[in-house]
C-alpha cells in the first residue's frame, strides 16, 4: 500500500473512532505503527540513531557483549586480544580466561560481517555503489577501528590473523593501502602488541596497519617512516609518557609531554592514543581526559563505556 493511502486510511479510522475528536498527529503515528507497514522498516537501522565517538574500548572481549556493547554507545574503535593455539585465534586477556568458542572468529569477524551485510543491503538502489557503508547508520563513511592486540609471539601469529580476516576482506570492507592509495573502508584494522613491525611493513597490499610508539614517531633507531599509510594510529603508555595523575595541578612539563607527542602524531597526519590513564578516582579520570582531549589527543581510551560515551 502506497503510504499516502496507508495515511489516509488511518486519519479515516481514527476519525470514525473519536467521532468528535480529529486525530492529532500522535494518534496518527500509533496507528502506522501498529499497522506493521513495511514502510516504516528503515533498511539499515541496526545503530540508527547512534553517534560515532572517538572513544576506544580497551579490552572490549571483557564485556557481556563483546563489539555490540561498544557499537551500542557509538564507541569508534574496539580491541581484542588474540592468541595463536593450535592453528586457531583464540580472544582472552590471559591464558586463562581462553574457551574453545571465544575466538577471533566467533567474537569480531562473524559479528561484522552480520552487521555489515545490514548495513549493505544489496539490491537495484546500492547497485552502483562502490564503496561499503561502515557500521553506523548515522555515519555511514567513519570506519569502526579494530585493534588487534597479537599476544603469541608477532611473526607467527599475524598470518593467521590475515586469514581470519579474508572474509572482512573478500566483501571490501577493510580499509586497505595499495598502490600508493590509501582507500578507506568499514573497518581499520590495527595490529597493536606484538604485532611485528617489518612484516606489516612489507604487506602489499595492506589491510593490517600498525599501532606506532607515539614517543617515538621520529626515532632513527625505528628505520621507518611512519605516516598514515602505514599507522593510522600511534599509542602510548600514559603513565611513562605524562603520569599525571589527574589530582592537583598539571605540571608544564606533563603538559608539553602531551601536546609534543600529539603534535608529532599530527604532523604525520597520525591519530594520538595514550592508554593506562587513570581509572579512579572519577574525577581525576575525567580530568585526565579533559586534558588529553583539549591538548588534541584523538582517542579517549576507556573501560567503562557508558561514562565515556556521555563525557
Ligand atoms: C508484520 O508483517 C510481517 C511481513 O509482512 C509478518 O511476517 C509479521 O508476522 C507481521 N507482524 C505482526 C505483529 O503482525
Ligand atoms: C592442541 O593440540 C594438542 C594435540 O592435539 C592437544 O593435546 C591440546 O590440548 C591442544 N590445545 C588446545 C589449547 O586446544
Ligand atoms: C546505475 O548505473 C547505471 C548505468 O550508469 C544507470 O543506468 C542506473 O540508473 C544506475 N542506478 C542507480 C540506482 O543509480
Ligand atoms: C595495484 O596495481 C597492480 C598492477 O598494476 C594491479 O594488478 C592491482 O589490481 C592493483 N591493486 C589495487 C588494490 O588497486
Ligand atoms: C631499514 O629499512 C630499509 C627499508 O625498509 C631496509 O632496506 C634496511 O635494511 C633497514 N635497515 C636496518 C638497519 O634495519
Ligand atoms: C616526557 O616523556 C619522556 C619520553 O617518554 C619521558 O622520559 C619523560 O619522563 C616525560 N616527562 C614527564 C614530565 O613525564
Amino acid at each position: 500500500m502506497a503510504f499516502s493511502t496507508l495515511l489516509k486510511a488511518g486519519v479515516v479510522a481514527l476519525a470514525t473512532a473519536h467521532a468528535e475528536a480529529k486525530p492529532t498527529v500522535n494518534d496518527q503515528i500509533v496507528f502506522l505503527e501498529s499497522s506493521n507497514s513495511s514502510l516504516l522498516t528503515y533498511p539499515t537501522q541496526f545503530t540508527q540513531n547512534i553517534v560515532p565517538k572517538s572513544i576506544h574500548s580497551h579490552n572490549d572481549y571483557w564485556r557481556d557483549v563483546p563489539l555490540l556493547t561498544a557499537l551500542s554507545y557509538g564507541v569508534g574503535s574496539v580491541e581484542a586480544d588474540v592468541w595463536l593455539e593450535n592453528g586457531t585465534l583464540f580472544v582472552g586477556h590471559e591464558l586463562a580466561a581462553l574457551t574453545p568458542a571465544r575466538t577471533f572468529a566467533s567474537l569480531y569477524v562473524q559479528p561484522l560481517l552480520t552487521v555489515l551485510a545490514g548495513e549493505n543491503p544489496k539490491n537495484a538502489f546500492t547497485l552502483n555503489q562502490t564503496t561499503p557503508n561502515g557500521v553506523w547508520d548515522t555515519s555511514s563513511g567513519t570506519p569502526l577501528q579494530l585493534l588487534v592486540d597479537i599476544k603469541t609471539d608477532g611473526v607467527a601469529t599475524l598470518p593467521y590473523v590475515l586469514q581470519a580476516l579474508e572474509p572482512l576482506r573478500s566483501e571490501g570492507y577493510l580499509t586497505t593501502y595499495a598502490n600508493g592509495t590509501l582507500t578507506t573502508s568499514a573497518v581499520t584494522v590495527v595490529g597493536t602488541g606484538n604485532s611485528p613491525l617489518d612484516p606489516i611493513k612489507a604487506l602489499e597490499p595492506r589491510d593490517y596497519f600498525y599501532d606506532a610508539p607515539l614517543t617515538q614517531l621520529t626515532d632513527p633507531s625505528l628505520n621507518t617512516t611512519f605516516d598514515v599509510s602505514l599507522s593510522p594510529l600511534a599509542s602510548t603508555d600514559y603513565e611513562v609518557a605524562v603520569g599525571w595523575s589527574g589530582i592537583g595541578a598539571i605540571s608544564d612539563a606533563q603538559r608539553a609531554n602531551i601536546t609534543k607527542f600529539v603534535n608529532d602524531a599530527h604532523a604525520l597526519g597520525i591519530k594520538a592514543r595514550f592508554w593506562d590513564t587513570p581509572g579512579w578516582p572519577i574525577h581525576a579520570r575525567d580530568t585526565v581526559w579533559t586534558e588529553l582531549m583539549n591538548d588534541g589527543a584523538d582517542w579517549l581510551n576507556a573501560d567503562d563505556l557508558e561514562a565515556a560515551s556521555e563525557f
